[in-house]
């Protein structure tokens, strides 16, 4: 059995650990809305039939890439809806993405920049999109409809309600501006990710980022073994 010191030598080192955000979550369920996929944590297989929520893709050529989980899928379309009833016009463009499909973006990627580092900055490698767990969806909104996937997202009427409202609906923006050091990719305002309500309301509040909310909820599982007595006499 470990003793208390054991105990807070490991939860100190796993903290140091995650500090570096170079962290792997070991055993990660599939199914968890909360599975971490990033670039240390590899998109296992998902158990689960996706679905293509009835939402209007950007082009029809989209329209069969956009399925997702069934759980983020119906969150997906309560939050089109919403934003609709408010006048604000969204449009999906990427969800589930296969491996094979995550190869020919990330290898098209390469092709495009002078050098691997700056396509590893905005795409993921095969094996480490989140768009592999059916959980991730880039939208685009009426105002900047077929100009691409860029910043101008933010400032635009579409991406700024989606920004303010999509946590009431389990959806975080996942790469956000100035936590690149953290998540490893740009500013991607057009990329949401289910977390479920409960999750995502904590992350908005909190202002973090999903591999800090991540560590903290660890942490506090961490925190939950209680020490165990030692006769330090005996030693
Ligand atoms: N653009 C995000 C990081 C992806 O490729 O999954
Ligand atoms: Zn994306």
């Amino acid at each position: 059995m470990l003793h208390a010191g054991a105990i807070a030598s490991l939860v100190i080192s796993a903290s140091m650990l995650f500090e570096s955000w170079a962290f792997v979550v070991p055993n990660q369920n599939p199914m968890d809305t909360l599975i971490l996929v990033n670039k240390f944590n590899r998109a296992p297989a998902i158990p689960v039939a996706l679905v293509k929520p009835n939402v209007p893709p950007c082009e029809e050529k989209v329209a069969e890439n956009i399925y997702m989980r069934p759980d983020a899928a119906s969150a997906l379309e309560q939050m089109f809806a919403a934003a609709q009833e408010e006048g604000i016009h969204l449009y999906a463009r990427s969800g589930f993405r296969s491996y094979t499909t995550q190869k020919a973006i990330y290898e098209r990627k390469l092709g495009r920049v002078d050098d691997e580092r700056s396509a590893n900055a905005s795409v993921a490698k095969p094996g480490y999109s989140e768009h592999q767990t059916g959980l991730a969806m880039d939208f685009e909104g009426e105002s900047t409809l077929g100009q691409g996937l860029n910043a101008a997202i933010a400032d635009s009427p579409e991406g700024i309600w989606v920004a303010e409202n999509c946590h009431r609906f389990g959806f975080i923006l996942r790469y956000p501006k100035d936590k690149t050091n953290i998540t490893g990719y740009i500013f991607e305002p057009w990329h949401v990710r289910y977390v479920g309500v409960e999750a995502a309301e904590e992350i908005t509040a909190l202002g973090i980022t999903f591999e800090e909310y991540i560590v903290m909820i660890q942490n506090e599982r961490l925190q939950t073994i209680s020490p165990v007595e030692v006769n330090y006499a005996e030693h």
